[in-house]
C-alpha cells in the first residue's frame, strides 16, 4: 500500500498574510518613488538629520504632506528617525540615489510608475494590442535608460573582465558594438573604459538614438563613437568586430535567430558575442522569488512589444545553434546574467 504525505492547508489568516504584504510593498513603492520624484531623498541624503518641517521648508512642499511621507518611509524602512528627526536607512544613498553604483536600484521604482508598465497592458487586455519603442514616451525611453545603468556599471569593465582573453583583446584596440545601445549609458561606458577602441551603437529606435548623440556629443566621444539607426535582424558593419555585446534587450528581437545570425557574420574570427540580461526564473520556486516577482513584472512591458524575458540557459541553445563555441556565463546579481560566447576562430 502507498501512503502520500496530505499537503498542508494554509490557514485564511496565512493567505491573508500574503496578500497585505502585496498593499504594503505597493505603499512602500509608491513612497520610495515619490520620494525620488519630489526632492526629499536628495534631501535627505543631503543631511544628517531633518525633521519634515525643515525639509518642507527646503523644499518648498506643505509640511504636514511631508510628516506624513517621512513617517511612511519610516515604515518602509528607508528612513530610520529619532526624537521626530529623520535620515535615510544605512545603505540607502546608494540603493536608490547612486546613479553609478553597481547596486543602484533606483531606476526601477520610476520606470514601473510608468503608464506603459501596467496601466497600458490593463487598458489593453481584451484587444491584446502590441507597441513598439517608436510609440513610448521619452520618459519612458529615460527611464528604462535609467534601470539598464547599473547593469552596464556591472558589465563594464567588471563583467567583461571575467571573459576569457577579452580583456586583452580590448586593450589592443578593436571595433566594439553595443547592440540596442538605447539612450548610449552603454557606449559612453565602453568609450571610457576601451580608449584604444572604436565604438559603434546600433538601435532600431530613432528617439533613442538621438538621446545617445546627445549623450556623446556631451562626453566628448563623438569622434570615437558612431550610431546605427537599423534593426538588428539587418545588422552591418564597416569593420568586423572583435566585441558585440547585447545588454537587457537580445530577449526583444523579433527575430532572434536572425539577430544571432547577423551578430556572427559582424565578427572577427574568435570575436565574442556577450550577452547581459536579467535572467528570467526557470522553477516555479524562482517565479516566486523577489527578483522573480521583479522580473514577473517587467514582463508587463515586455508583453506589450510582443516578448518575454528569456531564461538565462535559452541563450546557450541560441548561440550553440549558430555555431557559436567557448560558451560561458556568469551571474553579476540574481537579476543579471552574463553570457558569452565566440565565433570559431
Ligand atoms: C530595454 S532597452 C535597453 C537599451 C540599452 N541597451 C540599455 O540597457 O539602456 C531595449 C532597446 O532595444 C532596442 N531594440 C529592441 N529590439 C531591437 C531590434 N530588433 N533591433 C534594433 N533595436 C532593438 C529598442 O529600440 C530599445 O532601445
Amino acid at each position: 500500500m502507498t501512503t502520500t504525505t496530505p499537503s498542508i492547508e494554509p490557514t485564511i489568516q496565512e493567505q491573508a498574510s500574503v496578500v497585505l504584504a502585496h498593499v504594503a510593498g505597493y505603499a512602500s513603492h509608491r513612497t520610495v518613488a515619490i520620494g525620488l520624484r519630489s526632492g526629499l531623498l536628495d534631501a535627505l541624503a543631503a543631511s544628517e538629520h531633518a525633521t519634515p518641517d525643515e525639509l518642507a521648508e527646503r523644499l518648498g512642499l506643505d509640511p504636514f504632506y511631508v510628516s506624513v511621507w517621512c513617517r511612511s518611509a519610516f515604515s518602509a524602512g528607508i528612513c530610520d528617525r529619532d526624537a521626530g528627526s529623520y535620515r535615510l536607512a544605512a545603505h540607502m544613498a546608494t540603493l536608490l540615489l547612486d546613479a553609478d553604483s553597481p547596486a543602484d536600484a533606483g531606476g526601477v521604482f520610476i520606470v514601473l510608475e510608468q503608464p506603459e508598465m501596467f496601466g497600458r497592458f490593463e487598458a489593453n487586455l481584451a484587444s491584446g494590442e502590441r507597441l513598439w519603442w517608436d510609440q513610448t514616451s521619452p520618459d519612458w525611453i529615460a527611464g528604462v535608460a535609467g534601470t539598464g545603468t547599473p547593469f552596464y556599471t556591472r558589465l563594464v569593465p567588471g563583467g567583461l573582465q571575467q571573459v576569457p582573453g577579452l580583456p586583452e583583446r580590448l586593450a589592443a584596440g578593436a571595433t566594439v558594438v553595443d547592440s540596442a545601445c538605447g539612450a548610449g549609458v552603454g557606449l559612453v561606458r565602453l568609450a571610457a573604459h576601451y580608449p584604444a577602441c572604436q565604438i559603434v551603437g546600433v538601435d532600431g529606435d530613432g528617439h533613442s538614438i538621438e538621446q545617445a548623440r546627445k549623450r556623446i556629443a556631451e562626453a566628448g566621444l563623438a569622434d570615437r563613437v558612431t550610431l546605427v539607426c537599423s534593426p538588428l535582424e539587418e545588422l552591418r558593419l564597416e569593420a568586423p568586430a572583435a566585441l558585440v555585446i547585447n545588454n537587457i534587450s537580445m530577449h526583444e528581437c523579433r527575430d532572434i535567430d536572425q539577430v544571432t545570425e547577423r551578430v556572427l557574420a559582424s565578427l572577427e574570427p574568435g570575436g565574442w558575442f556577450v550577452i547581459s540580461d536579467f535572467p528570467f526564473p526557470d522553477t516555479e520556486q524562482g517565479l516566486r522569488s523577489v527578483p522573480g516577482r521583479i522580473m514577473g513584472a517587467i514582463q508587463f512591458f515586455e508583453a506589450q512589444i510582443d516578448d518575454q524575458l528569456l531564461t538565462r540557459a535559452a541563450y546557450d541553445h541560441l548561440l550553440s545553434r549558430h555555431g557559436f563555441t567557448e560558451l560561458g556565463s556568469f551571474s553579476l546579481t540574481p537579476m543579471h546574467a552574463v553570457t558569452h560566447a565566440r565565433k570559431p576562430r
